[in-house]
């Protein structure tokens, strides 16, 4: 039995659990320094524009969570420095949030946290900022049972990030010219719901599979009658905090989950979201089409995509695939290729009863940090059924962080229907 998440309202500081070593202001340090890298003034003033435009009032797949939406997607790479250094470099992200290390020598606190092993250490987390939709959360991990090996799509752990860009040619030149791996592309959708969309996926240099999406005159399952998935573009046409041509931000998380009915009835039951757009199979039973496309074993089978959508902010994309080699193991948040995808609410405290009403399971929180550059933001994990960890986020008074950062990290609150 769950236990009443009031009474385990726990504070980051002061108590002995973490073996926090680097001093606050080191940290302050390091994330200002890697903020200054990027060259943001005109950004931020049209961030103070933005934020002062009426704040969006629209209840599409927010159900009774009171879930704003995405904030961000977290990713365990094997190296988080040249993790940081490929999104600034090639991607032109920021990273103004950067903090840890975390570990509990002793105790089952990080396994009571994050469902790792308990002597599980947390090196690094470095928030990264990409265009105007949610961040993307990287860590560094030491675990006893750590998983090296790198998910594929057809993978039960499989997953990817997909980045709206309004000229994919454009983009996906610009990512051929940083020697980025590539696969098949730029791929228009020509039939079915989901035609209007072009895509290509690339591979980057630490396992993480990120996707151009486009869809300049929207797709084919947008009839009047059918509420709309959501789209960066809605916060506007323009290109910032970015050096990729015409990037907007994250579109949608894809992941790969054994039973894509069940996992969008999930989303739709549990967290209020909404499903209009479902498409596929797609299979090529002679060629190497799925390999050139998705890099996945040419005879791989997309049972079905469904796209879910939950409050303003990136979907989820549901995937249900068939492949000889397909790996049936969840991955821990330590392992490499780990991942969870976090969403903003309003009232953390509300919101996680509402969860625990609903039977989901519950990791440690509502946990409040109240320390370092991160102070402010309150968590809580939680397992879903498919075996991704859905994380709820809020900090209604914003982070530390944000006293000394010229850029900031992109607030789900600032999105437009
Ligand atoms: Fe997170
Ligand atoms: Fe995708």
């Amino acid at each position: 039995m769950n236990k009443d998440p009031r009474s385990e309202h726990n504070e980051l500081s002061g108590n002995g659990l973490f073996e926090n070593s680097m001093p606050r202001r080191d940290f302050l340090s390091k994330s200002a320094k890697l903020a200054a890298a990027a060259a943001v003034a005109p950004l931020l003033a049209a961030e103070q524009a933005r934020a002062a435009v009426t704040r969006a009032v629209d209840d599409i797949g927010r159900g009774e969570l009171g879930l704003v939406g995405t904030d961000h997607v977290g990713l365990t790479v094997p190296n988080i420095g040249e993790a940081i250094a490929w999104f600034q470099d090639v991607m032109g992200a920021s990273a103004p949030l950067t903090f840890g290390p975390f570990s509990d020598p002793t105790g089952t606190f990080m396994q009571d946290l994050l469902g790792v092993d308990p002597r599980a250490v947390v090196d690094q987390i470095t928030m990264l900022r990409i265009g105007h939709s949610a961040n993307i959360e990287l860590f560094q991990y030491e675990a006893p049972d750590q998983n090296h090996t790198h998910p594929r799509n057809s993978d039960w752990a499989g997953h990817h990030i997909a980045f709206y860009v309004t000229d994919i040619d454009a983009a996906v030149a610009y990512m051929e010219s940083k020697g980025v791996q590539k696969f098949l592309g730029p791929f228009p959708v020509t039939s079915g719901p989901a035609s209007g969309q072009s895509i290509n996926y690339f591979k980057t240099p630490f396992g993480t599979y990120i996707e151009f999406i486009t869809y300049p005159k929207g797709m084919a399952y947008q009839v009047p009658s059918v509420k709309p998935l959501w789209s960066p573009k809605l916060n506007g046409l323009d290109s910032v905090a970015t050096k990729v041509p015409g990037l907007l931000g994250i579109d949608h998380i894809g992941i790969t989950v054994p039973d894509v009915v069940a996992a969008a009835a999930w989303f739709e039951n549990v967290l209020g979201f909404i499903n209009p757009l479902t498409f596929g199979p797609f299979r090529d039973d002679t060629g190497t089409f799925m390999q050139d496309l998705l890099d996945v074993d040419p005879r791989a089978v997309v049972d079905q995509i469904r796209m879910v959508r939950g409050g303003n902010g990136p979907n989820v994309e549901l995937f249900q695939y068939e492949a000889p080699d397909q790996s049936h193991t969840f991955r821990k948040n330590s392992d490499y290729g780990g991942k969870h995808i976090a969403f903003y609410v309003r009232n953390i405290d509300k919101a996680v009863e509402f969860m625990q009403s609903k039977g989901v399971e519950k990791l440690l929180g509502p946990f409040a940090v109240t320390s370092g550059p991160a102070a402010g933001q309150t968590i809580n994990y939680f397992r879903a059924p498919f075996g991704t960890f859905i994380e709820l986020i809020s900090y209604p008074h914003g982070m530390a962080y944000q006293t000394t950062a010229p850029i900031l990290l992109w607030n789900p609150r600032d999105n437009h229907p």
